[in-house]
């Protein structure tokens, strides 16, 4: 297997999300690492890569220097990740796909829901990939609910509900910190903080696993702390395409709380339970039996589950080896591609442009919702509606 070309944008020296990329793309040997533009600042940019052993000629110091390089080489990489902050997405990722590259973009995939449309556009019109990283579905107990549910093993789906709530910016005495207040500020955040940042990846989550896509919803917002112009903590109820009830709560001031990213599932037939902090265990309850713990690596699980992991079971697998099914995916996809044939339906999972841009309808909603005292609202992109 000849590794493809691999690029990334920001995540520089001390990033938060930065080596969960690094590791996820390299992980499986699929991608090998040989371009970026990592920092804001384009001299540590340049010897952060040399560092981690890009060559000096593909170390870029801008995303700009770095697109105008990679297009007129004959190796340009196969597949660039945008991992820099929220506001610079939009611009970075319609840059790649314009040039010919697939982009994998970090969520959110762009700060308004007309950017968001016309990433889908690009994408439909130029046939490149655009992959949105919701990584956490990446876990292959995550593609097991999935498969669980698209094969009737629950009947139909009465409810699900979705947490991400943490408790790291609860404290009141750090509300002014400036790598915390920048997130609080409708400038640099846009309209929403912590739905925009954490609460999708929970919607995302009830969208991936149900198989359905939110039609409409009503949020509370509010800033626990009150100094905040944006929200710190939202209950949001939806309704989804197949008839779905939704029920999602996302905070930064549940204090005790980690990472806190949980998803329930309730069918006629049963009932599944999954949390990331223990992401290698599914809690499968059926209607009028006993609780079933069914383990990541067991035997019988579905073909998707099989694909996604990797080490014998009882061995840890985290967030990194989520991140790389996500890579492993992409992988794939652009092989098929290379290569005249169909992808592996098992890799057909990554999440898309067409998610990032209902995950920012969403966020709108929420928004404008929780200004109106929870109305409910119409959560469909406006180019879906018609659908
Ligand atoms: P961070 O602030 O820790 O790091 C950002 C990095 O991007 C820094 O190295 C900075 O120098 C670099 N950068 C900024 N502007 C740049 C530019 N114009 N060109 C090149 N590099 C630039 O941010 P963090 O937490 O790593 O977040 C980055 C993105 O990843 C955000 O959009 C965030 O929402 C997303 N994220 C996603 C997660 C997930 O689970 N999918 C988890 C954490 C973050």
């Amino acid at each position: 297997m000849t590794a493809l070309s691999w690029g990334l944008i920001g995540g520089g020296e001390g990033s938060q999300i930065g080596p969960a990329h690094r590791l996820g793309a390299r992980l499986d040997g699929h991608f090998a690492f040989v371009a970026g533009a990592l920092d804001h600042r384009p001299e540590a940019g340049r010897e952060f890569g040399r560092r981690l052993g890009l060559a000096a000629d593909r170390a870029y110091g801008d995303w700009r220097e770095m697109l105008a390089a990679e297009r007129a080489r004959p190796d340009r990489v196969d597949l660039v990740t945008v991992a820099t902050p929220n506001a610079t997405h939009f611009e970075i990722t319609r840059a790649f796909l314009e040039a010919g590259f697939d982009v994998l973009c970090e969520k959110p995939m762009t700060m308004t829901v007309e950017e968001g449309e016309e990433i889908v556009r690009l994408a439909r019109e130029t046939g490149r990939i655009c992959a949105v990283n919701y990584g956490y579905t990446g876990y292959p107990l995550v593609r097991h609910m999935r498969a669980m549910v698209a094969r009737g093993d629950l009947g139909r789906i009465r409810l699900v509900v979705a947490e991400f709530a943490h408790g790291h910016h609860a404290d009141a005495a750090d509300a002014d910190n400036p790598r915390v207040r920048w997130r609080y500020d409708p400038a640099q955040a846009g309209v929403s903080a912590q739905f925009a940042d954490c609460g999708i990846h929970a919607l995302h989550m009830a969208c991936f696993v149900t198989g359905q896509e939110v039609e409409r919803l009503s949020a509370d917002t509010v800033s626990c702390i009150e100094s905040r112009a944006l929200e710190d903590d939202a209950m949001v109820n939806f309704r989804m395409t197949g008839g779905t009830v939704g029920r999602l709560w996302t905070s930064s001031v549940a204090i005790g709380r980690q990472h806190g990213l949980t998803i329930q599932v309730f069918g006629e037939k049963g009932g599944l339970r999954w949390a990331q902090e223990q992401p290698n265990q599914l809690y499968w309850m059926p209607l009028n039996r006993r609780l079933e713990v069914i383990e990541r690596g067991e035997p019988g699980l579905s073909p998707e589950a099989d694909r996604a992991s990797r080490v014998t079971i009882g061995h840890a697998e985290g967030m990194p080896l989520a991140f790389a099914n996500i890579y492993s995916d992409l992988a794939e996809a652009i092989r098929a591609r290379k290569e005249g044939r169909a992808m592996d339906p098992a890799a057909n999972l990554y999440p898309r442009a067409e998610d990032g841009l209902r995950s920012m309808a969403a966020v709108h909603a929420v928004a404008a919702s929780g200004r109106q005292n929870g109305a409910w609202l119409d959560a469909r992109p406006p180019m879906f509606r018609a659908d």
